[in-house]
């Protein structure tokens, strides 16, 4: 199966991550900036899994391909052949081109027309997108677009709100960057209000909670009640000395403390971090993301992770925050 993503601009690097770690096997067919191509196997993704990508705006399956000249489109979209249920075409040009948007929807609409397709703006049962990039044009069907409501969620709304909270779209990234599946264990060992708890608990995951702050811990609670997701188990504790069983969890996701509103709960910064890793290392099975202020992939080396993959999230002129993806 091949697929086309159209990717959100605002961090290309990560939002390719995001979609590569929902895959086990793939292929890159065409990388063309916020245009990616892969090839995947048919029974490894599910249509759930691509519509909770926080950094795609939507997922095509391709149907064919062609030179962004009309005439070449058109000979293309001629040797597709899919159901004939109600349709409508959509074009985006990715890139400057001469050729006019409307004017190729047009042509491609009348060519289905022909097939006999009934053309429905109102509601289609399949999007066709044409999308143009440069010298290359995609033809291709919509699968889904991929969820905003939930990213649009205001942490203020949140029964319980702290200032250091993650915002939702960056959680849900993370714990999609986890590349975990329904049914498997996912903790957070520092919690606090419950964000990356929740987008777990939102995909099926059996999520896991502590904080050592025992007021978080209450708000978390909080949050994920009023969440409707079921699945959570939340506690009390201290990262550096958790009481889970060594290899118990398939993922770990955790965004680290870095003093004033977010306080740090150790001798100091280096030795929470350092120890809390351990911690980690010593309770994953598959897969951790760890976010801090500070790359902590040196100390991730002498732990013994063997594979470290890094990200940048630019908040703000003083804060980026370091992603680490580690297994
Ligand atoms: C950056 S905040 C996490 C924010 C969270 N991701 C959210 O969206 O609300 C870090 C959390 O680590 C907790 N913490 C600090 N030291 C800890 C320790 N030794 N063990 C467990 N939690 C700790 C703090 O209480 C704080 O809630």
């Amino acid at each position: 199966m091949r697929l086309i993503f159209e990717l959100l601009g605002e961090d290309i690097k990560l939002a390719k991550a995001e979609v590569f770690s929902l895959f086990q096997d793939y292929k890159i067919l065409f990388d063309l900036g916020t245009i990616l191509g892969l090839k995947v196997s048919k029974d490894l993704c599910s249509k759930e899994d691509l519509r909770l990508l926080a950094m795609t705006h939507c997922v095509s399956e391709i149907l064919g391909e062609s030179d962004s000249i009309k005439e070449d489109i058109i000979e293309s979209v001629k040797k597709i052949s899919i159901e004939k249920r109600p349709l409508f075409v959509r074009c985006r040009k990715v890139k400057e081109s001469k050729l006019r948007s409307g004017e190729v929807e047009r042509a491609v609409g009348e060519i289905f027309y022909q097939k006999g397709f009934k053309i429905d703006l109102r509601e289609p049962e399949i999007e066709i997108r044409i999308i143009i990039c440069g010298e290359r044009a995609f033809i291709a069907r919509k699968i889904c677009d991929c969820d905003k409501k939930i990213l649009r969620k205001n942490p203020l709304e949140m029964p319980f709100f702290y200032p250091g909270v993650l915002n939702p779209k960056l959680a849900r990234v993370l714990v999609n960057l986890c590349g975990l599946k329904k049914g498997e264990r996912l903790l957070d060992p520092m919690c606090g209000s419950g964000g990356i708890l929740i987008e777990g608990a939102s995909r099926g995951l059996e999520v896991f909670g502590v904080d050592a702050r025992e007021r978080m811990v209450e708000g978390a609670l909080k949050n994920l009640r009023s969440s409707a997701f079921k699945g959570y188990n939340l506690m009390v504790g201290d990262s550096r000395n958790l009481c889970f069983k060594d290899r118990s969890m398939d993922g770990i996701v955790v965004d680290m403390p870095y003093g004033q509103s977010s306080p740090i709960i150790g001798k100091s910064a280096r030795e929470l971090y350092y120890r809390s890793m351990e911690e980690i290392f010593r309770i994953f099975k598959k897969r951790c993301v760890v976010v801090a202020r500070e790359d902590l992939s040196e100390i991730a080396e002498i732990i013994g992770f063997r594979s470290i993959e890094r990200y940048e999230q630019r908040v703000h002129r003083s804060l980026t925050r370091k992603i680490l993806v580690l297994s």
